[in-house]
């Protein structure tokens, strides 16, 4: 009883982006950002990690349906970000129009809240965003 089990969903997407904060001077983004910074944007293919954790459901055996989950990555991260630039194609990540800057980061928790709503509330969800293969994040909701 009362036994937890994680669950893990692993998706892909390419994106394109650039890090830069409006409020900097070119010069300044060019320091912070480096290569990231590059005005004609360059693109990234991200790993995405879906963890849901809690408790198995004696109807199904389940913690969650893994195919009700790909849906719901499919509708809120893939279909939006999958052959996008962030930067032009979403209002969140354009930090022009009070977007976030589009790092790893901000990224995996605008993931984590657009999947949370979706969740039954004992469910525990954890984001991991791959930007390449030695860098990634993760985020929880903390
Ligand atoms: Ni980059």
């Amino acid at each position: 009883m009362g036994m937890l089990v994680t669950v893990y969903r692993k998706e892909h997407f390419n994106a394109a982006h650039r890090l830069y904060n409006p409020t900097w001077d070119d010069a300044k983004n060019k320091e912070v950002f480096g290569l990231c910074n590059n005005p004609n944007f360059h693109g990234h293919n991200y790993d995405l990690v879906v963890k849901v954790k809690g408790p198995v459901d004696p109807d199904t055996g389940y913690v969650i349906n893994l195919k009700t989950l790909s849906t719901i990555i499919k509708a809120e991260v893939l279909d939006r970000y999958d052959h996008h630039n962030l930067n032009m194609d979403t209002d969140e990540f354009n930090p022009e129009k009070g977007g976030l800057i589009p790092t790893a980061e901000n990224i995996s928790v605008i993931i984590w809240q657009r999947l949370r709503k979706h969740l039954q509330e004992n469910l525990q969800l954890t984001v991991i965003l791959y930007e390449t293969e030695r860098n990634f994040v993760e985020y929880s909701g903390d």
